[in-house]
């Protein structure tokens, strides 16, 4: 079996930058969606979770656990959940948020939550009419200006379920690519309500507080959300993209 560096492809004596480069890089490339695999997915989660912890050659590799579902080959591992423990050393380096706002660990929905209602609405639709993330009526303006489907609308989110998984089983393309918490592809605003992330890695403390989530591995945590998508673009997120999965329309059930 491979070695925690020999997954990630890294020396041993990687600093943290290059572990969370070389995270980014595998994870993506490991994925289903992107020609991996389930196992080799997984794989690279738990050599990068072995690494944070403080592997030691001989250790003994315990597989990452997300949700209690281990992604799939099928369906693209759209379950596909990266919930990284604490960061390597203890906290998160390189300006990255730790547990911060919106983050952790330990998060799992409680099991008798009936799922959340997502208003959202499209960031293009904001750049275009020149509304601001910031104003109070945004999604009240949105509601009375005749949008199409997929820049304004709702959708539910079961239990369990991320907000990118529930966007795409109701037919829409929001953007992504690794599906792992390693890019900015998928990242969304808050504007109203609470989901949690099982930890973070690459937003900073400053973007967590302005309601910046990514939406591949958030979870509702109030019964009623305001999400703007689409927003990879904006400065300090478009650095930490990674090069998109090319959308496509989901159906539902897809
Ligand atoms: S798609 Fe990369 S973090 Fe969500």
């Amino acid at each position: 079996m491979d070695s925690p560096f020999e997954t990630l492809d890294i020396d041993p004596d990687a600093d943290e930058d290059e572990l969370v480069d070389a995270y980014r890089r595998r994870v993506k490339s490991a994925h289903p969606d992107h020609g991996g695999s389930a196992e080799e997915f997984q794989a690279v989660r738990t050599a990068y979770e072995a690494i944070r912890g403080g592997y030691e050659p001989g250790d003994e590799l315990e597989p990452v656990e997300t949700d209690g579902r281990r992604p799939t080959d099928e369906g693209a591992a759209r379950n596909g959940r990266h919930d990284a423990g604490a960061a390597r050393n203890g906290h998160a380096e390189n300006g990255t948020g730790g547990e911060g706002a919106g983050v952790d660990a330990d998060s799992e929905p409680e099991p008798d939550r009936r799922g959340a209602r997502v208003e959202f609405l499209d960031y293009d639709v904001l750049t275009d009419r020149g509304w601001s993330l910031t104003d109070d009526d945004l999604f009240e303006k949105a509601a009375e200006s005749g949008l199409d489907g997929d820049a304004y609308g709702e959708v539910f989110v079961e239990p369990r379920t991320n907000l990118l998984k529930a966007a795409e089983d109701a037919g829409h393309s929001w953007p992504f690519a690794c599906r792992g918490g390693a890019c900015a592809n998928c990242a969304v605003a808050v504007v109203d309500g609470e989901v949690k992330m099982p930890s973070n890695h690459i937003l900073s403390e400053e973007m967590l507080e302005q309601g910046v989530r990514l939406s591949c591995i958030s979870l509702p945590v109030t019964d009623d959300l305001r999400v703007v998508y689409n927003i990879e673009h904006l400065p300090g997120l478009d650095e930490l993209r990674l090069p998109p999965q090319h959308a496509r329309k989901m159906s539902p059930g897809d």
